[in-house]
């Protein structure tokens, strides 16, 4: 979960990625690009944001720390300390409240023997509520990684542990739950 110990320094791949967007903006607008970097950086980097690794993005766009750290406190998205291999969002507005999902979100944590906000000791799954992902007709739902999960259950919920447990699992796939 570390990524302070690692050489904070983009793959190559990734540094042309993050070329190829900057290049999108005029001189001088790169800042522009910071999003998409931010989430590149997370990805290689184990999933969260440390001032390291905030520090590195400014290096790449010229522009200062602390005008990372703004933007990476002010999303959801961001992660400023190290998270589960499965990240569970759950969205607690208003339509998904409506449709269960503080029960969902109480029943998960006694499931994982977490609070949201918490990652398990076993670095398997961290818990995260968040505000409406733009699913509201399939609600209660969860995001994970880059997908959604809809019409959540508990037997559902059973399914999204049994299949992110396994270590191999990726979140940046869609699993037929
Ligand atoms: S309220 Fe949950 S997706 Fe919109």
């Amino acid at each position: 979960m570390e990524n302070t110990t690692q050489e904070v320094k983009f793959t190559e791949d990734n540094l042309t990625l993050a070329k190829e967007i900057m290049a999108r903006y005029p001189e001088g607008k790169q800042k522009s690009a910071l999003l998409p970097i931010l989430h590149i950086a997370q990805r290689q980097f184990n999933d969260w944001l440390s001032p390291e690794v905030m520090d590195y993005v400014a290096s790449i766009l010229s522009i200062e720390p602390i005008e990372v750290y703004e933007v990476a406190t002010f999303y959801s998205m961001y992660n400023l300390k190290p998270v589960g291999h499965c990240m569970i969002e759950f969205c607690q507005t208003g339509p998904c409240m409506v449709r269960g999902v503080e029960e969902l979100i109480d029943y998960t944590e006694k499931k994982l023997g977490i609070k949201v906000g918490e990652t398990t000791k076993d670095g398997k799954f961290s818990l995260k509520a968040v505000e409406c992902l733009g699913a509201c007709g399939y609600a209660p739902m969860v995001q994970i990684g880059k997908y959604y999960y809809e019409n959540l259950d508990e037997k559902k919920i059973d399914k999204i542990i049994e299949v992110f447990s396994d270590p191999n699992s990726d979140t940046f796939k869609k699993y037929d739950i």
